[in-house]
């Protein structure tokens, strides 16, 4: 037994490079960017007629939610109702081991018009004071049409209270979407959803079908109203259209997705951040000013000072438009906020950086493997496997020309989860050679999954669409920056 455990490491390593030196190379290439490539055709929208209104008279619809305040005793609820009347306005919730004692709240109310679109009435109600760790019952509609949903909040913020997010992005309402969500739901683990940007794809149809806003908060609300998702605005949500007099940027997504950006102090629902659980998540604007002065800027810089380790040991960003990615889709879009938030990422020790935009997954840092552990699994996963450093670029200036990426043990991890699965497809035209910054690249719609488990170590895993959802395509340990701050390459 004993030296068989012992050999494995070198059989395995004989084995790799026995392979790696055939001359045509193809499992080593193959080891960089994953060979699973799919159909680069869009898929198609699922139709209105897939999401019926709720039955009843003037029944809630949309129904989503998520954090309402800082530190996660508050939630957002949010719904639409074809009609307006006091009945329509209110929510009723309790706990769900007391169902005595209800609470009501009662909806500020939206409507929005684009060109000749005019939208429901839609309900944002933010309720507050509940309790940490404790699962809420809450009731919509009147008479007939009542419709009853969950949440159960987060725990307390905290150093070592595990809490698990789903990450998705540019998620639309294709099939391919639904197979994303429906993948999502079906892990279980989730707690939380952290979205990275481009929901309904509106803007993609004629005068920006605001109606898919409608089919998009339906086919979500199997999730969204049982768990918060916590928002980023992409490029989709601009919907921007001058040519039918449309002028306002993100009107449909600010009228439907509230945030709780005032008690971060943010001046916009574009960026602000929550405390939930382990975590203190920032979420950032790709389409607002980011520059120096800014209001964006400004709070940045001031949020970034705030951040506590020792209360949420994670520290996590979110935007839209990716700060390294190397597909050659919306290749350096992300690269004037690179050049603008890097050092800060660097100097607070930020552990994640997640974004979407791009169609595909993309992942930055892997630490090293232990070959006799993972000999004792399968050699094979030596083959799929590629060891990368924490990178920054923050050395660069226009004067010294120092453009390459550097080794950098308080950079963040960069992931790219752009592969919800729209209408636009996949992007499948990577960079070669693959950067160094690269550990795991595929064009394929999937999901994420991050379970923070203490305040040192978080396991993820990616997962795709084609696999049974218990398969994981990618998975690895994050090390907290600042807790943990071990060098991946000498692990
Ligand atoms: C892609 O679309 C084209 C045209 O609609 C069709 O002929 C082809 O079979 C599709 N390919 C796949 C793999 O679905
Ligand atoms: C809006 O205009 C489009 C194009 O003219 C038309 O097809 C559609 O029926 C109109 N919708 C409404 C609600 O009037
Ligand atoms: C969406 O996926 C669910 C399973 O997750 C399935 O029951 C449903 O039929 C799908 N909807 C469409 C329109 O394909
Ligand atoms: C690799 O894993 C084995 C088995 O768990 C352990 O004994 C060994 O110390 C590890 N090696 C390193 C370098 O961490
Ligand atoms: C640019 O970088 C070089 C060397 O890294 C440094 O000497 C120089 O002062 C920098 N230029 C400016 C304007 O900061
Ligand atoms: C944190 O979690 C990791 C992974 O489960 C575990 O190995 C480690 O011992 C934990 N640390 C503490 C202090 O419990
Ligand atoms: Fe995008």
């Amino acid at each position: 037994m004993a030296s068989n455990n012992n050999l494995a490491p070198y059989i395995c390593i004989i084995l790799s490079i026995l392979i790696c030196i055939t001359p045509n190379n193809i499992f080593c290439h193959a080891a960089k960017t994953s060979g699973y490539t799919r159909s680069t055709n869009a898929s198609a929208d699922m139709p209105a007629e897939a999401f019926p209104a709720p039955p009843g008279f003037n029944a809630p619809e949309q129904v989503h939610i998520t954090q309402g305040d800082c530190g996660g005793r508050g939630v957002i609820i949010s719904w639409v109702t074809p009609y307006k009347n006091d009945y329509a306005s209110i929510v009723r919730y309790w706990k769900a081991c007391d169902p005595k004692h209800v609470f009501k709240a009662r909806s500020r109310v939206y409507t929005y018009s684009y060109y000749n679109y005019t939208s429901g009435f839609i309900h944002h109600a933010t309720i507050h004071k509940l309790e940490h760790d404790t699962k809420y019952i809450y009731e919509l509609g009147h008479g007939d049409s009542i419709r009853q949903f969950s949440f159960t909040t987060p725990p307390k913020p905290g150093p070592n209270v595990p809490y698990t997010f789903g990450i998705m992005g540019d998620l639309g309402q294709t099939y391919a979407s639904n197979s994303t969500l429906g993948h999502y739901m079906a892990n279980k683990k989730g707690q939380a959803v952290l979205f990275v940007g481009d929901l309904s794809y509106a803007d993609n149809w004629p005068l920006h079908d605001q109606r898919k806003w409608d089919t998009w908060g339906r086919f979500t609300e199997n999730s969204a109203a049982y768990q918060a998702w916590i928002w980023t605005a992409g490029n989709h949500e601009l919907d921007v259209a001058p040519e039918i007099n449309e002028y306002v940027p993100f009107k449909a997504y600010k009228h439907r997705y509230h945030v709780p950006y005032k008690s971060s102090g943010s001046t916009s629902p574009l960026w602000y951040s929550i405390k939930r659980g382990p975590a203190h998540i920032i979420v950032l604007s790709s389409y607002s000013a980011f520059t120096k002065y800014t209001a964006q800027y400004n709070w940045l810089e001031a949020e970034l000072k705030k951040v506590n380790r020792h209360e949420t040991p994670w520290l996590i960003v979110m935007m839209h438009a990716p700060l390294y990615n190397s597909d050659n889709y919306h290749y350096m879009e992300g690269e004037s906020m690179r050049v603008i938030f890097e050092p800060w990422f660097v100097q607070h020790k930020v552990d994640l950086v997640l974004a979407g935009h791009v169609h595909a997954y993309e992942r930055s840092v892997s630490p090293r493997l232990n070959y006799t552990i993972v000999c004792s699994i399968s050699c094979a996963k030596l083959l799929s496997y590629r060891q990368t450093e924490r990178i920054s670029n923050i050395q660069y200036n226009i004067t010294n020309g120092q453009c390459t990426p550097i080794k950098d043990q308080n950079a963040p991890v960069y992931l790219t989860v752009g592969d919800g699965g729209n209408i636009e497809g996949l992007a499948n035209n990577f960079i070669e050679p693959q950067p160094s910054y690269s550990a795991y690249r595929e064009a394929s719609f999937g999901h994420a999954v991050l379970e923070i488990k203490n305040q040192t170590h978080a396991f993820y895993t990616w997962h795709r669409n084609q696999d049974h959802e218990a398969v994981a395509a990618d998975s690895t340990w994050f090390y907290n920056r600042f807790w943990f701050p071990k060098d991946e390459s000498s692990l």
